[in-house]
């Protein structure tokens, strides 16, 4: 799930990216020699101007495999596009990325590293800053239910979220 919001309107969108249509970015490389045009016509157009005029992204994620689900990874790959046109990387107003992620199994080494270094690579390519991380862990045992302790926790993430920067 990814959450833009834009400085403008204080608007907010919501993406559930199980249920966009995103194809997979194939390397044609056309974003490269065509500012920025990606050749693939699908819900990414309308994601890449949510990016685009952002200033706060929100991303939240189960671990799968110690990285992305696909959705949600077909997403940050089409981002390709930013990275193969730095210039206009260069007009971007910074942004504030923020992630919450829950991985289901009990805590191992590197649950959350795929996720991270991911993510960062992604954020560079968008003038974007990693302001604030929150991970779970384990949560395939929580009967469905967050303790008090673990929505506290999710509540100072929101309110930091939406606080910072205003
Ligand atoms: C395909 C798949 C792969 C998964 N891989 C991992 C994993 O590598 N590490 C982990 O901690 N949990 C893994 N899980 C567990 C999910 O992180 C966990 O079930 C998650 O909380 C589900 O999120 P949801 O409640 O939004 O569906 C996996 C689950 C699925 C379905």
């Amino acid at each position: 799930m990814i959450l833009a919001s834009s400085p403008d309107d204080n608007e907010v969108r919501l993406y559930r990216t199980i249920k966009c249509n995103v194809k997979a970015c194939t390397a044609c490389d056309s974003c490269a020699n065509n500012k920025g045009q990606c050749v693939l016509k699908d819900d990414m157009q309308a994601i890449y101007e949510d990016i685009i005029h952002s200033d706060k992204l929100l991303f939240i994620t189960p671990v799968y495999f110690s990285g992305f689900p696909s959705s949600l990874k077909a997403i940050i790959d089409r981002c390709q596009m930013f990275y193969n046109y730095p210039e206009l990387k260069d007009t971007l107003p910074t942004k504030q990325a923020y992630i919450l992620a829950i991985g289901g199994s009990r805590p191992y080494p590197d649950q959350f590293t795929g996720i991270e270094s991911s993510l960062r690579y992604l954020l560079r390519s968008i003038n974007c800053r990693l302001e604030a991380k929150l991970y779970f862990t384990g949560t395939d045992s929580f009967n469905d239910r967050f303790d008090d302790d673990k929505i506290g926790l999710i509540r100072d993430f929101a309110l930091k979220m939406f606080t910072k920067g205003e």
